[in-house]
This record gives C-alpha cells, sequence and structure tokens, in this order.
C-alpha cells in the first residue's frame, strides 16, 4: 500500500493507570497529511511550507536548543512570568481544570498546576499533543509528582480535535509559547471564534505572545550566531528527503528571516542559491527552483496590547488580564467569553 494512502479516523482510549487516560485519535497519518501539504505548498506562488512539519524528532530538538540561545528571549520571558504569575493567573481564572493546546513536554505547565493543587488539592488537566510518547511520558510523571492530579490526555491535532473535551468547572485553556503567532491573522481569528464557542461562561483562555519590539532584537532571535536557527529551518528538507523521498541539497539553500514591518510578522524563508531541480519522489513531485527563489516557512507574529485584545473582541473574547515582564517583550493574555 502506498504510504500516502487515505486514512479513515478512529478514536480509541488508553487507560495508563487509574489516574491517567487518554483519548488517541488514529485518524490521518503524519505522513499522508505531510504529503498533502508539501504537494500543496510547494505547488503554489510563492511557495511555502507548513511550520508545524519543523518538529520530526531532529527538529523538535533543535527546538529546545533555540530555547537555550542568548538571543532568543520569548521561552524563558514566559516562563518568568509563569513562574511570578502562575498562582495570579488560576486564582483570577477560577481554574479548577487546566487545559493545554500542544502541551509538548509539559514543563511550563508545572507553573499553572502547581498553584492549582495548592489552592484545591486535586485538579484535572488535559493535554493536547500529537506525540502520544510526549504525552504518556508528561503524563506518568506529573501524577508521580502531584498527588490529586488526574490525567485526560488527548493525543491528536488540536486544530481537530476539541470535539469530547472532558468538561469541569472552569476550565484554563492555556496555549504558551508564541505559537498562535504561527497563524496568519485569518486563520487566528478562526481559532479564537472556536475557542470561543467552545468556551462555557465559567472558562478561560490564556494565550503566550510575543509583543512588537526592536527590530534589530527580533532579527536576532531568528538569526542566531551559532546557526541554530538556520539548521532547524533547513531541516523541514531533511524532513522531506526522509520521509517522502526528497532529493534536496541542503547545501543549496539559506536561511532567511527578517522583520517584516508592514505585517509584523518575523518570516522565515529558504533561498535556493543555483537554478536546481528537486524531485519527492513519493509524491511524484519535480520542482523547479530558479536562483535566488524563497520558500516561506514560517511566520511568527508580534503583537501590540491593543491589536491583541482587538482580535479578541472580535472573536467574542474579553481580555480578562494580561501579564507581562519588566522589560514588555512577551505577554500572557488572559480571556474569557464575552458575556451575552
Ligand atoms: C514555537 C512558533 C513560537 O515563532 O518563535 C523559533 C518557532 N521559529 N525560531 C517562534 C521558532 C524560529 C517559535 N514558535
Amino acid at each position: 500500500m502506498s504510504p500516502i494512502a487515505e486514512q479513515v479516523e478512529a478514536l480509541e482510549f488508553a487507560d495508563v493507570r487509574p489516574d491517567v487516560r487518554l483519548d488517541i485519535y488514529r485518524g490521518e497519518e503524519w505522513i499522508t497529511s505531510f504529503a498533502n501539504d508539501v504537494r500543496r505548498g510547494l505547488s503554489a506562488s510563492p511557495r511555502f511550507l507548513p511550520p508545524k512539519y519543523f518538529y520530526d524528532a531532529k527538529g523538535s530538538e533543535l527546538f529546545d536548543q533555540i530555547c537555550e540561545l542568548p538571543e532568543y528571549y520569548p521561552t524563558r520571558t514566559e516562563e518568568s512570568i509563569l513562574a511570578a504569575r502562575g498562582a495570579d493567573i488560576v486564582d483570577t481564572a477560577g481554574a479548577s481544570a487546566l487545559v493545554e493546546l500542544g502541551s509538548g513536554s509539559s514543563l511550563k505547565t508545572e507553573h499553572l498546576l502547581r498553584p492549582l493543587l495548592a489552592s484545591l488539592g486535586e485538579a484535572l488537566y488535559v493535554p493536547i499533543e500529537f506525540s502520544e510518547s510526549a504525552v504518556r511520558e508528561a503524563s506518568v510523571r506529573l501524577v508521580g509528582e502531584y498527588p490529586g492530579l488526574r490525567v485526560h490526555g488527548v493525543i491528536g491535532d488540536f486544530e481537530k480535535h476539541l470535539g469530547g473535551l472532558p468538561q469541569a468547572d472552569g476550565r484554563l485553556f492555556a496555549f504558551l509559547g508564541g505559537t498562535i503567532g504561527n497563524f496568519i491573522p485569518d486563520e487566528m481569528l478562526f481559532f479564537l471564534k472556536r475557542m470561543a464557542f467552545l468556551a462555557e461562561p465559567n472558562d478561560s483562555l490564556l494565550v503566550g505572545i510575543d509583543l512588537v519590539k526592536d527590530k534589530n532584537e527580533l532579527e536576532a532571535a531568528y538569526n542566531d550566531s551559532a546557526g541554530v536557527t538556520a539548521e532547524f529551518n533547513k531541516n523541514v528538507l531533511s524532513s522531506i528527503n526522509t520521509s517522502l523521498g526528497g532529493n534536496f541539497d541542503l547545501d543549496a539553500w539559506e536561511h532567511v528571516a527578517f522583520f517584516d514591518e508592514q505585517n509584523q510578522w518575523i518570516e522565515m524563508r529558504l533561498r535556493s542559491t543555483r537554478n536546481q531541480v528537486v524531485r519527492v519522489a513519493a509524491i511524484d513531485l519535480t520542482l523547479d527552483f530558479v536562483a535566488g527563489e524563497e520558500i516561506r516557512t514560517e511566520i511568527s507574529r508580534k503583537f501590540t496590547r491593543d491589536g491583541f485584545v482587538s482580535a479578541l473582541e472580535e472573536a467574542g473574547l474579553d481580555l480578562r488580564d494580561w501579564y507581562t515582564d519588566a522589560d514588555e517583550r512577551f505577554a500572557l493574555a488572559l480571556a474569557t467569553p464575552a458575556s451575552v
């Protein structure tokens, strides 16, 4: 069978231990959506690749390295805000459960889980994440560490699988890391509207957003001197080579990242250094690139408080509170469904 055949979606349940259950969406295999998105994006004009495909095993490792770079401030800044204000956030939200979209290894999450458990004695954590191993490992670690915690994980795509989420009185939905900045404005509005629709009156939404700042500081964060971001960017081409039988020559591409002031986003691209023909065998795709031609690989939006509040309001959400660091590099916006 072709590796990119259609698959029917199924939902499985796993009781890992009495306090950990998982809902596992087995739908379209990763390789199928990768194949379809690569075909669509590389055939488009201008060409693009969706940023979610950065995060294969190698890419996730490179992203962890990015988070440690001196130039890359978002991760450590967000973490410092969570460490300082986690208890206030949980308290203001009136939360009894934490639902995390794109939970990864759930490390920063502990700044919210700890105060939640401290005030209530028990809590529910719902990590939603594509990687089953990440959720299993995080769940077992967290229930071991925090008595009173129950985990109901969802293995799937938070853009698709928010339908059957467990109910609780006061769910805090957290979307951390600034990942919301990867959405183009229309996609972000769609996402926020969906959150507004899903939220019960006592639920709230916590979003990590990177803020507009000096262009040099922004550009340095995506053009680090150690070259890790360049490697991360090019890794998507190795992933195409490995998973889809591509023959991209990584030495014939250069990393480009700049702040687009008009759109207020960082744009990352890969630029072809010469005329070249690339084959992607598994999807029978032959691509002609001219020297200087670029593939857009990511946008990472930077927000102002007013701009983000307008987007929330347009989606039917109100800003409840705003948490930032002393230098106003990064913010956590706490929102609630607008009362009708
Ligand atoms: C994980 C999407 C927030 O946009 O800053 C880091 C990804 N790209 N360096 C970001 C990323 C290049 C990151 N997000």
